[in-house]
């Protein structure tokens, strides 16, 4: 906390000036001072465009077919032989890769149909299903498998019952993904197909939303409710959506007259859920995006302003409205996640233009901050910057460890590294946020027990047994466990973090040992089955994350 005692006015004066000069070409004059960057790949040979975190610590990553050559060599002389492809019918490059966090090292995968603008969501069982993509791979369902290193992208056909291209996925409590919209996809489904209903359900609201040519409602943002429907926000509309029943629950107020989604790419989250409230409190924000016209000024060499704004919802609430807050930056294309703790991290994108070849101008090189239960008008805090720009075709993800993974970028029709506004970016970087500085060392908790990989089931009560080397504050512990989403074009599919746990902490067995006791979500409403990483957070400093499985 900064006291504002008489003493230090001269010296605040002198900072407010220096802060001012030294920013002139900024909105806002705050200061950066968070967190750190550290380069850890240069090149890993593709342009990460897609991210999903798997429970074996390995992050699978792809862009597209039909980009020409990557930097990347398929092994064992292994080509692509794909006669629909739009770049090169025989291809020996990779367009996809695995990750390993761990030594952060990379393997080449391979895709083999069109993965450009598609989407995904992890199963249950911990596969990532991925669903569509561009020309030969709009209707294509691929499976990768959490393993040690030797699998593949296994692809299983034109499962898929419409064309997807730029649509959403969620993980529904019944264990299966909807998959909703793409372009002139007004209609969803869901996989696995049930065979009695294979088709495709109308869906009016993706036809309302769309501007003429435009769009500005591609990616919908949607998030999984605690009733069971889903609520979807797309262009600047929100409704809340019972799938079951293909109705329209509830009809929100519109977020201003500006879209938010693709190619006036904002973000969005929903907020932490605090399953120890009696009545949980559930809340979306979206932030950023692009006033409308931006895509048109854009393909005349007009670079307007991104939007400087988020809105804030409760889905819930009986009257509900839009609270507005102003960013210290204006930002497009940036990705939105949540960390550990329950703060919101935006990241990566633009200040100027829109998504879309060559659109975007003014490359924010500085994340922020937000504390969703700080005070209004001070939740954000901007954060160091990086020297790489993010622009189109960027993302970011969680890690286990509380870094945050962020690569990508290529506003260019090919791989194209010279000559060019924001050549392509094949490299890999990570932000650590400042709950990661030494100085925060002996707050950190490490957790003992449960061991990584636990098995939990619903409404199962359990301890977590941790240690501080520090002196613990009893009243400033939680326990949280995050999904880990599928990531791109500046949207986080299947992003969700609960509290979980904190309240009863007590000392256990050993030196500077603690046990938390925590209650495993209710019900596949609140938390569909699968791999979350779980965190113990203290004083806002998370641990290290463990794998657990609610069953
Ligand atoms: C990728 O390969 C091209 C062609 O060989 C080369 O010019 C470029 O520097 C490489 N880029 C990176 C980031 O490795």
């Amino acid at each position: 906390m900064i006291s504002w005692s008489r003493d230090a006015l001269p010296f605040l004066l002198f900072r407010l000036l220096a802060v001012a000069i030294l920013s002139q070409r900024h909105t806002f004059m705050v200061a950066a001072d968070g967190g750190g960057w550290q380069l850890l790949q240069r090149s890993i040979g593709v342009s990460a465009m897609h991210m999903q975190l798997l429970h074996n610590d390995r992050v699978i990553i792809f862009d597209r077919t039909d980009f020409g050559k990557s930097n990347l060599s398929l092994p064992g002389g292994k080509c692509r032989r794909d006669p629909n492809d739009q770049a090169l019918k025989v291809d020996c490059t990779a367009h996809s890769v695995e990750f390993d966090v761990a030594t952060n090292t990379f393997r080449p995968l391979m895709v083999l149909t069109d993965t450009w603008c598609s989407s995904g969501s992890v199963m249950p069982d911990g596969r990532l299903v991925q669903t569509g993509g561009f020309n030969d791979g709009g209707q294509k369902v691929r499976v990768m498998e959490p393993c040690g290193g030797g699998c593949d992208w296994n692809e299983i056909g034109d499962e898929l019952a419409a064309p997807r291209w730029y649509a959403t996925n969620q993980l529904l409590p019944d264990g299966r993904q909807i998959v909703i919209g793409g372009r002139r996809q007004f209609n969803y489904e869901f996989y696995p197909k049930s065979t009695k209903a294979p088709g495709a359900y109308s869906l009016p609201f993706l036809a309302q939303t769309t501007d003429p040519n435009l769009e500005n409602n591609l990616y919908p943002f949607v998030h999984l409710n605690v009733d069971g429907n889903l609520f979807m926000f797309a262009n600047n509309r929100a409704i809340l959506f019972d799938y079951v029943r293909n109705k329209v629950v509830r009809t929100y107020p519109a977020l201003g007259g500006d879209p938010r989604n693709y190619p006036s790419s904002g973000s969005s989250v929903l907020l932490p859920l605090d399953l120890q409230m009696a009545k949980v409190e559930v809340e979306v924000l979206v932030c950023g995006g692009a006033p409308k016209g931006s895509y048109v000024a854009a393909s005349k060499g007009n670079f307007v302003g991104a939007l400087g704004t988020c809105g804030r919802i409760k889905i819930n609430d009986p009257n509900p409205n839009w609270a507005i807050e102003t960013m210290p930056k204006r930002r497009v294309m940036g990705d939105m996640m949540l960390l550990p703790n329950g703060d919101v991290l935006l990241i990566n994108g633009a200040g100027a233009g829109t998504a879309g070849w060559e659109f975007g101008r003014g490359p924010v090189l500085n994340p922020v901050v937000y504390h969703p239960a700080g005070p209004e008008g001070k939740r954000f805090e901007l954060q160091n910057p990086t020297t790489i720009p993010r622009m189109y075709h960027s993302t970011a993800i969680l890690l286990r460890d509380g870094r945050v993974l962020v690569g990508g970028s290529n506003p260019h029709v090919g791989y194209s590294f010279s000559g060019v506004l924001f050549p392509t970016e094949l490299s890999l970087e990570a932000f650590s946020p400042s709950y990661l500085d030494p100085g925060n060392s002996d707050l950190r908790p490490k957790i003992q027990a449960p061991a990584s990989q636990a098995q939990l089931k619903y409404g199962q009560k359990f301890a977590v047994v941790f240690t501080v080397a520090g002196s613990l504050a009893q009243n400033a512990v939680s326990v949280t466990i995050v999904a880990p989403p599928f990531t791109t074009h500046a949207y986080s599919m299947n992003q969700r973090l609960l509290v979980i746990g904190g309240k009863k902490v007590a000392a256990a067995a050993g030196k500077n040992t603690f046990s938390v006791e925590a209650v495993a979500p209710a019900s596949a409403t609140l938390a569909p089955s699968g791999y979350y990483l779980l965190f113990v957070v203290h004083q806002m400093v998370p641990s290290e994350g463990i794998w657990i499985k609610i069953d």
